[in-house]
Order: C-alpha cells, then sequence, then structure tokens
C-alpha cells in the first residue's frame, strides 16, 4: 500500500492539534539509547499509538513515544525508540516518521542506532561516526523511495556522494574532541536481521569496506536525504562481531541493551556539544 502525502499530513494535524512545538532538528534514538530524550526541557510526549500511521516498535529497548523539547537551547523533536523493517512493516511505514518530522518543520536530522563493531578495532561501548553506509537491503530492491515518487518531497534519483553532512560531522569530532569522548568515523552496513549476522557474513562485511552492522537508519537517511534534509548519524558499538564459528561465544540482544547504558552519557555529551553549536 502506497503512503500518500495526506497520510503524512494527517499525522501532523493531531501532532500538531496537542502542540504547536515547532522543532528545528530531528533526533532518532535506537535500542536502549533513548535515555536522551529524558533529558529534553519543556517536555511534551506524544505516544506513537496517537499519531495515525505512526508505526508502532515492538522490540524490547524502543519505548514509543515522541518527545519534543529543548537541547541546549535549540527546539527539537526525538523518536524514542523507532520501528524496523524486520517487525514486518514496509520501508514506507518505517520511514513513515522522517517525512512527518520534515512537515513539521524539522531541517536537521541525527540518527543513532546500536550496531555490531565490525572493524577489529571498535570495542562494545564505542561511538562510531556514520561517513557513510552500505544499504544491502536497498541494493536488493527494498527501497523505501521505490514507486511512484512524490515530487513535492524531492527527486525521483537521490545522489547520495554527500549524504552524511561534512560541516556537521567536522563539527561532531570536534565537539567530541573537546569533550573528551573517543569517536570513530566509519561505515555502516544496514541489514534487514531480525538475526544476527553469521561469522562468514561478518567477514563479508569486512571485506566489503563496513566498520560497523546494523538494522536500521540507512532508509530512514534516504528518505531525508530526498527531502533535502542535512543528516548526522552515530552507532553505538554494542557487541563485538564475530568473525569464525569455532568459539563459545554468541551474539544476543540483552547484550546490545546493556552496552547502551554505557554509550548514553557519551553520545549526550557529543550531541549536547553539536546541538548547542548548531
Ligand atoms: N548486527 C546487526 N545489528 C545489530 C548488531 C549486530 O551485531 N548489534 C546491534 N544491532
Amino acid at each position: 500500500m502506497t503512503i500518500s502525502r495526506g497520510d503524512y499530513e494527517r499525522a501532523v494535524s493531531v501532532i500538531r492539534g496537542q502542540t504547536p512545538f515547532e522543532p528545528r532538528v530531528g533526533l532518532v534514538l535506537g535500542s536502549g539509547l533513548g535515555g536522551l530524550a529524558d533529558t529534553l526541557s519543556e517536555r511534551v510526549v506524544i505516544p506513537y499509538c496517537d499519531i495515525p500511521g505512526w508505526p508502532q516498535s515492538t522490540v524490547e529497548g524502543h519505548s514509543g513515544q515522541l518527545v519534543f523539547g529543548y537541547l541546549e537551547g535549540k527546539p527539537v523533536v526525538a523518536q524514542q525508540g523507532r520501528a524496523h523493517f524486520y517487525e514486518g512493516y514496509s520501508m514506507q511505514q518505517v520511514t513513515f516518521p522522517v517525512r512527518v518530522m520534515h512537515l513539521l518543520g524539522v531541517q536537521t536530522l541525527i540518527l543513532t542506532n546500536a550496531a555490531g563493531g565490525v572493524n577489529k578495532d571498535y570495542h562494545t561501548g564505542d561511538l562510531m561516526l556514520l561517513s557513510d553506509h552500505i544499504n544491502l537491503p536497498g541494493m536488493a530492491g527494498n527501497n523505501p523511495l521505490s514507486g511512484p515518487n512524490d515530487p513535492t518531497f524531492g527527486v525521483r534519483f537521490v545522489g547520495m556522494v554527500q549524504t552524511y553532512d561534512r560541516a556537521l560531522r567536522k563539527l561532531a569530532r570536534d565537539v567530541a574532541e573537546r569533550v573528551g569522548v573517543p569517536l570513530h568515523q566509519g561505515v555502516y552496513a544496514c541489514v534487514s536481521g531480525p538475526n544476527f549476522e553469521t561469522p562468514a557474513e561478518i567477514r563479508m562485511l569486512r571485506a566489503i569496506g563496513a566498520d560497523a552492522v546494523g538494522m536500521s537508519t540507512v532508509h530512514e537517511v534516504l528518505v531525508a536525504r530526498h527531502a533535502g534534509m542535512r543528516v548526522m548519524a552515530y552507532s553505538g558499538i554494542t557487541n563485538e562481531c564475530f568473525d569464525s564459528p569455532d568459539i563459545d561465544m554468541e551474539t544476543n540482544h540483552e547484550e546490545v541493551l546493556d552496552a547502551g547504558k554505557l554509550i548514553v552519557p557519551r553520545l549526550t555529551a557529543i550531541l549536547r556539544g553539536v546541538l548547542t553549536a548548531l
């Protein structure tokens, strides 16, 4: 089923019925990383279930509400939890919130996710700023921009070279250095999930240039760039990826959520610095 502009506008008018807040920055907070939204001032909270068309997340670690408020004096809207393709939503449904944020006036979208560390130098608790991505579901035909193009949002063929805003990346790295939080910069590989990767898949991802792997973000980035939003994204490295089947280890969602607790304070320090400078 194609989602049309009227569907996004209905969601916007329900939100507008609850708050006149005009956010300029959108935050998407991934698995175990939602805590940042609790620190916004003058908060207005709208549960996703109150917004028509908004996909509900069924995953533990995603609380499912939209939070408006100020972060370092800047008007922001934060998605506390997101829906994923592997939950059975279409790519258009998964990215529904991005177009709603765009229509609410968001010009800069900051996305976060939990990711596995593919790069051997990455460790649990590290942060990676995305410089680029590899969209495996997209390359296999699952792309939110497939289907008829709505030119009121953007062009048919979106350029992807200037995806992760260079000025914002420089700002993030300067802030990270100033606040003393180590920040990698690398390539995020998007997979569909919900299973974690096999060791052979991890070796393949490493060989094609991925530094981190996760199940989100990239589809939202495509829709945001289609609409001309500036984009910045971070992976919290929640687990090591195992590249051999001959070890007594397994990847699991609990370690992903546990590592989130380690990552939130570091991410918060960087994002506060970035928001101050925006
Ligand atoms: N693989 C894919 N997605 C993830 C991982 C992982 O290892 N960790 C957190 N999200």
